[in-house]
């Protein structure tokens, strides 16, 4: 190659450089953003957004895991093995707590410019601001709120004369006036969730909860109100108000269940009204009423806080442009659309009332107050353990293969030293 060549050659591979597509130079923020409960879809639109105004970013958005202990199982082998492959993730409100205590996930007070982390999440609804907070550090920012609620169906309560109920008894004697009514042995009074997944520690401690009592670090298990929960849910089966399966059914059987017109209640979380108004499959459209979970005789209606918070893994290579990311995905107009277009709950509270908001989801006047006074899971770095053994125990007991005192024996045994 003579000089003339070789600085031919030098010159196209500088003019080559300069061409390099934007995408070569790009920051790739790799995102575990959950299931399709997690809506996903809408995640990926609001991806979409955020690259239009960042161009330096693509973003990757992973999905997988039907059921929040299955992401849990998933995040815990990626982060244990201390992978750097994934930037940002989606986190159940039960997790923060362990992620950060495993140092899993990255606290954010340097990347948001916060001095002060209470003050910072007091825009948030209490909740997230407490869950996402530990010790004085930030450690993800909440996505979307989330609640169990009574849905109902208004035509079948309508046609019978009868208004929501506020006690389980009430439920199963209003169940029976309309399954027989209606002469449909297919018509389940009440679908809720059975199957080992996280739900059922929700499905476990509703009625323990409803009794007043509390099952956290330090407050032991009572175990009397734990079994007369687990009776009561036994009695929904006995009365034939309860499929026989329950201990089969997850939180996508019973959306599908009911909007598929074969249940009276369902519990479920704030993403099923979405798909009981919109999806092509529901039979239920403008047939749906929301309410407040009932009660136990006697005792106070009360529900479980959920959600789903976006946190850095502390392992990104990428933490700051990822931090951006997570405060964009928790920004009030995110919570919009997301309530519009998902009905996923707001994590603001002024949102509930934006008058757009309230339009696609009528119900969120009585949402709001129920998710502010919704009861935490065991909140603790060892959670995982709580929901396996919460969750399985349950889920035989509702199968029937073990006795719930011998049920409430084993969680309080086998949770003594994590529970302490
Ligand atoms: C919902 C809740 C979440 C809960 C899960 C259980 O996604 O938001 O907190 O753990 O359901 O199935």
């Amino acid at each position: 190659m003579n000089t003339c060549t070789r600085f031919l050659t030098l010159a196209a591979a500088v003019v080559s450089l300069a061409a390099v597509p934007p995408a070569l130079a790009d920051t790739v923020l790799r995102v575990f953003a959950g299931g399709p409960q997690q809506r996903t879809d809408l995640t990926r639109k609001m991806f979409d957004e955020y690259e239009k105004s960042h161009p330096g970013v693509k973003i990757n958005l992973e999905s997988g895991g039907a059921t929040s202990e299955l992401q849990r199982q998933y995040l815990s082998t990626v982060l244990g093995a201390k992978d750097s492959s994934l930037d940002v993730l989606i986190l159940d409100i039960i997790n923060p707590a362990q992620y950060y205590a495993a140092g899993w996930i990255e606290p954010l007070n340097g990347y948001l410019g916060v001095k002060d982390a209470k003050a910072y999440m007091s825009k948030y609804l209490p909740a997230y601001a407490t869950a996402d907070v530990i010790d004085g550090k930030v450690v993800a920012l909440p996505d979307f709120a989330d609640a169990m609620f009574l849905y109902y169906r208004k035509d079948l309560l309508d046609k019978y004369g009868v208004r929501p109920p506020t006690t389980w008894n009430d439920l199963a004697t209003v169940s029976e006036k309309i399954q027989q009514g209606e002469k449909n042995p297919n018509l389940q009074g009440l679908s809720f969730q059975g199957a080992p997944i996280e739900g059922a520690v929700c499905t476990f401690l509703l009625p323990y909860w409803s009794q007043g009592k509390d099952y956290q670090k330090g407050v032991k298990l009572d175990k009397k109100a734990a079994v007369n929960g687990l009776d009561m849910w036994l009695g929904m089966v006995d009365k034939g108000v309860a499929k026989k399966n329950i201990a089969e059914v997850k939180t996508g059987d019973t959306v599908n269940e009911f909007m598929a017109g074969h249940v009276v209640f369902a519990i479920n979380w704030g993403f099923a009204w979405d798909l009981f108004q919109t999806d092509a499959k529901s039979k239920v459209k403008g047939n749906v009423g929301v309410a407040k979970l009932p009660a136990m005789q006697g005792g106070q209606p009360v529900t479980c806080i959920g959600g789903w918070q976006w946190s850095v893994s502390a392992f990104s290579k990428n933490k700051a442009e990822a931090a951006k990311l997570v405060q964009f995905m928790s920004s009030p107009d995110v919570s919009k659309y997301l309530s519009i277009n998902g009905s996923l709950l707001p994590v603001y509270a002024n949102v509930y009332s934006d008058p757009a908001v309230l339009k696609v989801n009528p119900w969120y006047g009585l949402a709001l107050p129920v998710v502010e006074s919704a009861k935490s899971r065991p909140v603790t770095e060892r959670y995982a353990e709580v929901s396996d053994v919460v969750r399985t125990q349950t889920s035989a007991a509702l199968a029937r293969v073990q006795k719930p005192e011998a049920t409430v024996d084993e969680i309080d045994n086998r949770l003594s030293r994590a529970m302490r």
